[in-house]
């Protein structure tokens, strides 16, 4: 429709110029659209054309416009790009004419070709690359390539737009040539970090209808600029680790950030603190900030480290944070034990619960692995107490007994809670001190010892022994002879013990007839303070001897007076003549008496009875027989070596008295040897009396003598008293010191019966012609005489078993004496 407005104008105003006419189309109008119905507007037929042979003509140049004859219009022929004709040209025409032959005619013709909108605006580069530092100052401009539209007018470039506008804002400028230079400046700074590649696109906008654009990518690399200090990931910290690690071992790894990149990124780690025990310790590693051990490290020292660590990027930027490290504590050190205080030694009755020694402990680790717990070794009678801040009391449990134990090794040992734990051990030696708490003690309850009489003055018995089981003094034993008598008589006279070995003497030579057993005590005391003793009982066996030979009771051997057995002559075979009666004051085996015959006149008269001693006839008595027999009876006691006493018996076997004397009077033969006995008497007496004045003189000075040793004795204390011997007395003063022992005579029938008689009062039918009275015959009323004085020197043998003799009436005892 336009068109054809626009046609209608043209063919008007062509009118006005004759031989002339223009036409207007747009461009790029297909081919055969009719340009202009040129017939018409020219005014001719459309026989004329076709005889005027009418066409186009344009020289050399592109029929753009041919002529269609038969409808006489104008038509597109070729294409009409008025950008391709007139390049920016305006306006843009077609001129040609129209030629017609026959008349010849010529006309003109303008088409004029109008622009329409088919170019958009177009940049020579899709694209376009920028590298902008991120530091770049806001403002900074960037020029941006223009865009080229073909067409003109208003369907040529128009405008400009860039997006996103976010940083960079797009500025316009007019050119020298008078187009536009197209420039993005900076509006806001450019932060890599955020954003390192912007991309933009730049649209170039034409003013046609409908609008046409072109675009240009714009890509703008962010360039790194060292904008950002490093940053540490954490603001602190912290690491854990044990006190025993060994150097090189990690402790921790700081780190830090750079949002920048490159070498702005690069970061350096170091330890910033100053303390030179830190730097001593820990190293951290300058690039990859690995903290590492260096040193050692003692929990009891530090238990931990606060150190300051810096990085550093390569612009100088930098940070710090702090690094806390906790040395965690591990059973490293051992429990000290120290000796505040000990006792060497104590006394063995100390109290429970005495203090012996005090320790002090700790262990310099925390917690648990600090925790001590002290015990000893068992089975000692000690404990041990806790006191206060790790003090220690070693105690006693119970009372001790130096006697089970006298040194005691306490091992204190002390061990600590950690995991494994450690423990040390101290040893103290208690010597426990002796305290005299034990008597001493007799080996035995009783002591029994045996001696065999006639032992020499001072031979040692046997000895006693006590022990103490105390200690050095406490235990130094000695022993005392307790006070007794013996028999009326101190039993120090006895026996004397030795203090110190507490062996026993005898005093003086013992008497199995006077004495045959006795006992007394002796005490061991110890050497403590107080002293403890203790006694025992010792009983001392006096063991017989074979010391006295039998003695001959009957007959009677008198020195003096002759007693003979008068046997009838009608006497029968076997008459008892007498009986030879001897006493042994010995005992046993040593008392065990037998008879024999050892000398007879008529050896076939006469027997002895072995044991009895008895002597009987063993033949009928003839005339023939003399009347004077004489038999020498022995007698022997089974002692070992035996002893034996020899007795004469003489018997008269006659019938009458006179009978006897007149044969007893050839004694009287013998006047010649009494008359040389009589000079030796005489000559004995003499020598007596001398003696006796001697003795005399001896025994007083001994007398005077021992009184002033005994005084002397007696003040030294000494328990040695002076040694007399019982019942001794100084009997009528002849200076002979007999026996007068009082011993029980045992005195047998039968020596093998030993069963003990004692005398009896009664009538003895015994005749004794004691030669001091000479012709008087004595009759021995009774023994009773002799025992009414118990303490008589004289004999004091009890004769018994005679009264066989008695009923017989018929022994005589014939008692001559012998003048001097
Ligand atoms: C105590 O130790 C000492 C020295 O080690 C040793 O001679 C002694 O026999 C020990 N005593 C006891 C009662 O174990
Ligand atoms: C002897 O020991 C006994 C106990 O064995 C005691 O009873 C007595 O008193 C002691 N005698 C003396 C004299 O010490």
């Amino acid at each position: 429709m336009r068109w054809q407005v626009l046609l209608f104008l043209s063919v008007f105003c062509l009118s006005l110029a004759l031989g002339q006419v223009s036409y207007s189309i747009p461009e790029e109008m297909p081919k055969g659209s009719i340009v202009g119905n040129i017939a018409h507007d020219l005014g001719l037929d459309l026989k004329r054309l076709k005889s005027g042979r009418a066409r186009v003509y344009t020289g050399d140049n592109v029929e753009y416009i041919g002529l269609n004859k038969d409808r006489g219009v104008l038509l597109i022929q070729e294409r009409t790009d008025r950008e391709a004709l007139c390049g920016e040209t305006t306006p843009c025409a077609l001129h040609f004419q129209l030629i017609l032959e026959n008349p010849m005619e010529l006309f003109r013709v303008t088409v004029e070709i109008t622009d329409i909108n088919d170019n958009s605006p177009s940049f020579t580069n899709p694209e376009k690359r920028f590298e902008i530092s991120e530091s770049a100052v806001i403002g900074s401009k960037f020029v941006l390539d223009k865009a080229i539209d073909s067409d003109i007018g208003s369907n040529g470039l128009q405008r400009y737009s860039l997006s996103p506008t976010d940083n960079f804002a797009l500025k316009l400028e007019n050119d020298a040539d008078g187009t536009k230079k197209v420039e993005m400046v900076l509006q806001k700074a450019l932060d890599r970090e955020k954003q390192a590649h912007i991309p933009l696109l730049l649209t170039a906008i034409d003013g046609g209808e409908p609008q046409m654009s072109g675009t240009m990518q714009i890509f703008v690399t962010v360039l790194d600029a060292n904008d950002n200090a490093p940053t540490f990931v954490k603001p602190q910290y912290r690491a854990k680790i044990l006190e025993n690690s060994p150097k090189g071992t990690s402790v921790t790894t700081v780190s830090a950030s750079d949002k920048d990149i490159g070498s702005n990124g690069e970061v350096f780690y170091a330890i910033s603190t100053s303390k030179r025990q830190l730097s001593e310790l820990f190293k951290i590693d300058r690039n990859t900030g690995e903290i590492t051990l260096i040193g050692e490290l003692d929990f009891e020292k530090a238990n931990n480290y606060i150190m300051g660590v810096e990085v550093v990027d390569s612009g100088g930027l930098s940070d710090s944070t702090k690094v806390i490290v906790d040395v965690i504590d591990v059973n490293d050190n051992k429990p000290n034990i120290n000796t505040v205080s000990k006792s060497e030694s104590i006394l063995e009755d100390s109290p429970p619960n005495t203090v012996i020694a005090m320790l002090s402990v700790n262990d310099p680790d925390s917690d648990n692995n600090g925790k001590v717990e002290c015990v000893i070794n068992d089975h000692i009678p000690f404990k041990i107490q806790p006191a206060l801040n790790g003090f220690y009391t070693l105690v006693t449990e119970v009372t001790l007994d130096r006697e089970i134990a006298t040194q005691y090794n306490i091992t204190v040992t002390c061990s600590d809670e950690g995991v494994p734990s450690l423990s040390s051990s101290v040893t103290l030696t208690l010597q426990i001190s002796d305290v005299n708490d034990n008597p001493p003690v007799f080996e035995r309850s009783s002591y029994e010892a045996y001696i065999v009489e006639n032992n020499t003055p001072g031979l040692s018995i046997f000895t006693v022994k006590a022990t103490d089981s105390d200690w050095n003094q406490n235990a130094r034993v000695s022993y005392i002879l307790e006070d007794s008598s013996v028999n009326g008589v101190p039993v120090s006279s006895y026996v004397s013990v030795s203090a110190d070995s507490g062996v026993i003497h005898a005093v003086h030579s013992f008497d199995y007839e006077q004495i045959k057993d006795f006992q007394f005590r002796v005490k061991a005391q110890d050497g403590g303070s107080p002293p403890l003793s203790s006694n025992v009982t010792v009983k001392i066996m006096i063991q017989d001897q074979n010391d006295n030979a039998p003695q001959v009771l009957y007959p009677v051997q008198t020195g003096g007076s002759l007693v003979a057995e008068m046997v009838p002559r009608s006497a029968d075979v076997g008459y008892l003549v007498t009986k030879v009666v001897a006493v042994d004051v010995d005992s046993g085996q040593n008392a065990w008496l037998s008879y024999k015959l050892q000398k007879a006149t008529d050896r076939a008269l006469f027997e002895v009875g072995l044991q009895n001693g008895e002597v009987r006839t063993i033949r009928q008595v003839t005339d023939k027989d003399a009347v004077k027999q004489r038999l020498t009876v022995i007698v022997e006691d089974n002692g070992q070596p035996s002893r034996s006493a020899t007795v004469i018996v003489n018997v008269a076997v006659a019938d009458s008295f006179p009978e006897v004397l007149s044969e007893f009077t050839d004694f009287t033969h013998d006047k010649e040897y009494n008359e040389n006995l009589t000079f030796y008497l005489v000559l004995a007496l003499a020598v007596v009396s001398f003696l006796f004045i001697t003795c005399v003189v001896v025994i007083i000075s001994v007398k005077i003598y021992r009184w002033r040793q005994s005084r002397i004795l007696y003040h030294s204390n000494l328990p040695v008293i002076p040694y007399y011997p019982p019942r001794y007395s100084d009997t009528l003063g002849t200076g002979t010191l007999p026996h007068v022992y009082n011993y029980e005579v045992c005195r047998t029938t039968d020596s093998r019966k030993s069963d003990c008689k004692f005398g009896r009062a009664g009538s003895q039918n015994v005749l004794i012609m004691d030669p001091s009275s000479t012709g008087t015959m004595q009759r021995i009323q009774s023994e009773k005489s002799i025992l009414d004085e118990p303490d008589s020197p004289l004999e004091p043998l009890r004769v018994d078993g005679l009264k066989k003799f008695r009923e017989r009436q018929n022994t005589l005892a014939i008692g001559f004496m012998f003048l001097i």
